[in-house]
């Protein structure tokens, strides 16, 4: 086989995966403000487990109340026994699709709101810092494509103003964090494999980190130590509920690595972070970009595997599996594992264009492979609260329709038991 390291198993905490390809957390709107799963999430999900996934990371689900109070766009919830059965569903369809499945968690959004919900003031660690649209993952990309896609003088304007943050009070953190670890073990019972804690993308808990949003003068701004110090109470109080509750549990973390500007958190500042939640207890690392990305790492740039040089020097405090996701290349990726620069390929929007992608790496096929444009269509309809489309897969959205991906074999038996009540 070419691409023979690629798919060689690998344990992670106590999940064994098939193979190197993970389905990196790339969430769409294809749901209502009810948080509730629905058929699209759930034939998205299976298309690319049906596609050779190891795992499936279902992105960020939202954990508290205050979370979907201020939330920018219609994420799934995660809260209370109503959002059980389709969590479950979900769960139950990724493991009949062939693949494993974890929950990724976030508290809240942050800073970054949505500027048509004006009744809705957004919480960040310090008030007025506002999140700019312009300086986002896809760095001007999103603000060009609004301004030209936008056809509406009303609606340009409402999308290209930033909602001014509020403070959030030490209350209402303590708030967050308590429920987080209470209804973090909801994916128990829905059955997932594991959890991934959503620490990055410049959400309340990443903003904590970054000394340009957070200007708080009590124990959680300024140091070090000091601006680290909600995240770490927050993963100490997930990691301990989830592990009182299932021992065998996998929990992981994604990280912003770096900021591209001067004045926020650093690499060293990452690496300080890695050994402490390290420290915790935690069963892999995902890899990913501060704000702004550096240049080779935003959305739109022509490098491939940019977060590779990070991966390659967290391995210097990491003992866990890491998992570096925007390496598109399948060159580039067996090279990357082969060379122990990662231990897992994260596949984000290479697999939003192709879901197919890791079994036709493993037919050698790779020619067949549609390829992500890095045109970020996709991402820009996510912060309008557009259904997730993609330019170069008309199928997203819609693999529902496709009777590939119904989940006709598997029906019988033992398999139709809900995950908690199976031996
Ligand atoms: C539409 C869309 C939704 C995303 N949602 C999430 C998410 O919920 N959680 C997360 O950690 N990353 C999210 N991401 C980031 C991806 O996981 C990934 O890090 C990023 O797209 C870069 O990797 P890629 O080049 O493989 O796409 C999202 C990306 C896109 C394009
Ligand atoms: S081709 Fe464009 S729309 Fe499709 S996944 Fe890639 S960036 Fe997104």
């Amino acid at each position: 086989m070419a691409y023979e390291k690629l798919f060689e198993s690998i344990k992670i905490g106590s999940t064994e995966l098939k193979n190197r390809y993970v389905m990196a957390p790339c969430n769409f709107i294809f749901s209502d403000w009810t948080g509730l799963i629905n058929e699209e999430d759930i034939a998205y999900y299976v298309a690319r487990a049906k596609g050779g996934a190891s795992v499936c990371i279902v992105g960020a689900i939202l954990c508290t109340e205050l979370g979907k109070e201020v939330a920018n766009i219609p994420w799934p919830y995660m809260t209370s026994i109503e959002h059980i059965p389709g969590l479950a569903m979900l769960a139950e369809s990724i493991h009949l699709a062939g693949a494993k499945a974890f929950a990724q968690i976030l508290p809240a959004s942050g800073s970054r709101g949505n500027p048509m919900r004006d009744d809705v003031q957004p919480i960040a660690p310090s008030a007025g810092v506002e999140y700019v649209f312009s300086t986002d993952q896809s760095h001007g990309q999103a603000e060009s494509i609004l301004k030209s896609r936008i056809k509406g003088r009303w609606l340009k304007e409402k999308y290209l103003s930033h909602p001014k943050p509020r403070e959030i009070t030490v209350a209402e953190m303590e708030q967050l964090i308590k429920e987080s670890a209470q209804n973090a073990k909801l994916a128990v019972l829905a059955g997932f494999d594991g959890v991934e804690l959503h620490l990055c993308h410049h959400y309340i808990l990443d903003q904590f980190r970054d000394p340009r949003f957070n200007k708080r003068t009590d124990k959680y701004g300024g140091s070090r130590e000091n601006r680290h110090r909600f995240i770490l109470e927050y993963a100490e109080a997930v990691i301990k509920s989830l592990r009182e509750e299932r021992e065998d549990f996998t929990i992981g973390v994604r990280v912003g690595s770096e900021c591209g500007e001067e004045g926020g958190y650093t690499l060293e500042d990452t690496m300080w972070l890695a050994e402490k939640l390290q420290e915790l207890g935690i069963d892999y690392w995902s890899t990913s970009i501060g704000f702004p990305p550096i240049p080779e790492c935003k959305m739109d740039s022509k490098v491939d595997g940019g977060y590779l040089q990070w991966s390659r020097k967290l391995r210097d405090v990491l003992k866990v599996p890491i998992l570096t996701a925007s390496v598109h290349s399948p060159d580039l990726a067996e090279e990357a594992v082969t060379k122990g620069w990662t231990d897992l390929i994260g596949l984000g929007r290479p697999l939003v264009a192709d879901p197919e992608l890791p079994n036709k790496v493993k037919e050698n096929r790779v020619g067949d492979i549609t390829k992500c444009l890095k045109d970020n269509l996709c991402w820009v309809g996510f912060d309008m609260c557009l259904p997730g489309r993609c330019s170069q897969n008309p199928e997203l959205g819609r693999e529902k329709y496709n009777p590939k991906y119904l989940l006709t074999e598997g029906f019988k038996g033992a398999k139709m038991l809900p995950a908690v009540c199976r031996k």
